[in-house]
């Protein structure tokens, strides 16, 4: 299937997996709305980055995913923008200060972190999937991707805030799928390893962290952001018209070691 003349949109297009996926996207031909947090300089460097060497239409949108009902002001701005949105990405997380006691060990695990956390990885995604449901719906149909983690399934150092909340992200996307189906409006998750991005490097011991990961994957080494471009364009592509409802894990087999 063509990607040309679709609209792609996607929270968190400034780094790491994310940036990896609007590469892969617009290399296909397709029109690329993204959004930042912090990094605006570099969201206007990707943005004309993309349009001159892909010659599409792409344009970036400020987005703080701890307060989801933006995403209904961001979705208003890109109507005004694109003519169509046929793919939502919810891909951006937040770290820093957010996320102080909710990536810490059990016994230091506090409610505020873990809400903080829980609010960016589900209630983002459900806001931000409606809208773009919506707009889906009126052009008979379109894909969503929810990027989740094995930190659900693998134990990792003061993942638990954002493991739990993954574990249930990926059963919101399968009520989605369930119940969006009828409208040709396909929903998936797509579960990594870990990947080095920068939201990895910041953990306490990373270069102890990447040995290890290392030393468990199969296919012999830590996992890189275009590592998971290809499979989020897969799951957006007609070729995968026959799933939703899953996860999709892409970890080079550690999750079973
Ligand atoms: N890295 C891994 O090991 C790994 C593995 C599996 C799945 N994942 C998942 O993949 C996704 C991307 O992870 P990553 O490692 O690529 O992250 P990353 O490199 O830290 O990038 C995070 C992105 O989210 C944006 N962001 C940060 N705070 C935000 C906020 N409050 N509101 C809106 N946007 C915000 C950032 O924008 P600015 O730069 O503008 O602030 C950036 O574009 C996440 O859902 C993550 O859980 C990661």
């Amino acid at each position: 299937m063509s990607f040309e003349g679709k609209t792609l949109v996607l929270s968190g297009g400034t780094k790491g997996i994310g940036k990896a996926i609007i590469y892969e996207f617009a290399k296909a031909g397709c029109n690329i709305a993204f959004t930042y947090n912090s990094n605006a300089d570099e969201a206007k460097s990707i943005e004309f980055d993309l349009i001159k060497e892909y010659g599409i239409k792409v344009k970036n949108y400020p987005l703080d995913i701890l307060e989801p009902e933006n995403y209904k002001e961001l979705f208003s701005k890109i109507d005004e923008d694109f003519a169509s949105v046929n793919y939502f990405i919810s891909n951006a997380i937040i770290s820093g200060r957010p996320v102080v006691g909710g990536f810490a060990p059990f016994m230091r695990l506090k409610p505020k972190g873990l809400n903080n956390i829980y609010t960016a990885t589900v209630l983002a995604f459900v806001v931000g999937a409606q809208e773009a449901a919506k707009r889906m719906e009126k052009i008979g149909g379109g894909s969503i991707v929810a990027l989740s983690s094995t930190g659900n399934l693998v134990h990792t150092e003061n993942y638990a805030g954002h493991g739990s909340s993954k574990a249930a992200l990926e059963t919101i996307v399968k009520y989605a799928a369930l119940e969006l189906a009828d409208k040709k409006i396909r929903v998936n998750a797509l579960s990594g390893g870990p990947i080095e991005t920068d939201a990895l490097r910041k953990f306490p011991n990373f270069d102890k962290l990447k040995q290890d990961v290392i030393s468990r994957t199969p296919l012999g080494r830590m996992g890189q952001p275009e590592d998971l471009a290809g499979i989020a364009k897969f799951l957006c592509s007609e070729e995968s018209y026959w799933i939703t409802g899953q996860t999709i894990i892409a970890d080079g087999g550690s999750s079973f070691t």
